[in-house]
């Protein structure tokens, strides 16, 4: 863990939120601001492979958004179908390592299979780690590894008395990525809607008020300005850091 923030975040986890309000603005259909909002999440991946951001993980579908209007499900659910077809080929050539967390068997075989294959296609690559949280919840995310662990007691993979907090890390959605130094919300809301509860335990949290579809490089620019303003003291005074970094 690195406890000064006046670098770049190594992983930035984003809420992309304000799509319909965006839409509604503009007096178009919310279909519209996901529109939009997609040509914003292809800009601000773009941005962060050229920042060398290690890893960016964007909130695309939440396990509540089956609770919207079956048309609006069915949009983005397509939406995001048409986005695997048309951008991993180029996000495989700028080297962007795709990997999607979340529930995924209440998908189509199709969207499933194209899943699976953007990943595979990409698992060797060594540029920008990108996770798409797709029927994603915090909660769920959680109770997921917590039965996963109980399976490995069950089988004597595991014994009870190694459970801890590392090995629970293990379990869990991108175990294999540092966890997220700035979180960023779009939209105005000040919540965190079941995203990463576990990742985000020590992580600086970013709000703004910018819709998503209008959020781009200088928006995300000034996220990293808030981020490199902060001192990241984990428990720890701040006496206590800058005698550490004077010595
Ligand atoms: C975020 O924008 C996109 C998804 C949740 C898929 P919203 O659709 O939530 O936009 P608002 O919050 O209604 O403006
Ligand atoms: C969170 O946005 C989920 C995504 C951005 C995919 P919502 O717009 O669904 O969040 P709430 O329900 O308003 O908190
Ligand atoms: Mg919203």
């Amino acid at each position: 863990m690195s406890e000064r923030s006046d670098n770049r975040p190594r992983h930035i986890a984003i809420i992309m939120d304000g799509n319909g309000r965006w839409a509604r603005q503009r007096g178009g259909p919310r279909a519209h601001g996901h529109q939009a909002g997609f040509r914003t999440t292809r800009d601000i991946v773009e941005a962060c492979g050229k920042l060398q951001i290690e890893s960016l993980t964007l909130f695309a579908f939440s396990s509540e958004n089956w609770k919207r209007p079956e048309t609006e499900v069915g949009f983005l659910l397509d939406l995001f179908l048409r986005a695997l077809q048309s951008e991993v080929e180029k996000l495989h050539e700028n080297r962007v390592r795709i990997q999607f967390i979340g529930e995924r068997s209440a998908f189509s075989v199709k969207l499933q299979a194209q899943m699976d294959q953007a990943e595979k296609k990409t698992e060797n690559n060594d540029g920008l780690k990108l996770a798409i949280a797709v029927n994603y919840g915090g909660r769920w995310d959680i109770v997921n590894a917590t039965k996963r662990i109980a399976e490995d007691v069950q089988r004597g993979k595991l014994a009870l008395d190694d459970i801890n907090q590392q090995i629970f890390g293990d379990y869990i959605s991108l175990s294999q990525i540092s966890e997220p130094d700035l979180f960023i919300r779009t939209g105005g809301e000040k919540r965190i809607s079941n995203y990463l509860l576990w990742h985000l335990a020590y992580t600086e949290l970013y709000f703004t008020n910018v819709l998503w579809p209008d959020f781009d490089e200088s928006e995300l620019n000034e996220a990293l300005a808030f981020y490199s303003g902060r001192q990241r003291r984990f428990g720890r005074t701040g006496e206590q850091l800058v005698d550490q970094n004077n010595a």
